[in-house]
């Protein structure tokens, strides 16, 4: 388990959570419109981390996740791939919850 202040997610934001084990993938927390969703930074396509830089997960219009590497775009909601070349497949979701002005996900890296 994780816990982050949620100061630390402003919203629209987004927040990685880096795996100690580099043959593991890590996680990143998306805050939106319609509430906070957490995945797997772990690319559809090609398995490989959707981010170049720390913590930064949206386009630029901060309306969907993007990966960095082939420019496919998800849902912030559900992870869903709406364009690119892993179109019609899904991030892995990652179960959290929010309280006492914390986000606790369910990823222990
Ligand atoms: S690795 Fe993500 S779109 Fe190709």
């Amino acid at each position: 388990m994780i816990s982050i202040p949620i100061q630390q997610l402003p919203c629209p934001g987004s927040y990685e959570i880096e795996s100690r084990d580099a043959a593991q993938p890590g996680a990143f927390v998306v805050h939106h419109a319609a509430g906070i969703s957490a995945f797997l930074n772990c690319c559809p396509h090609t398995g490989a981390p959707l981010n170049w830089l720390p913590d930064q997960f949206l386009d630029a219009e901060q309306e969907h996740i993007i990966c960095s590497l082939h420019g496919a775009l998800f849902n912030c909601e559900d992870g869903f791939c709406i364009a690119g070349p892993c179109q019609g497949q899904s991030l892995t979701p990652v179960p959290l919850r929010c309280g006492n002005n914390e986000i606790i996900v369910d990823f222990d890296p």
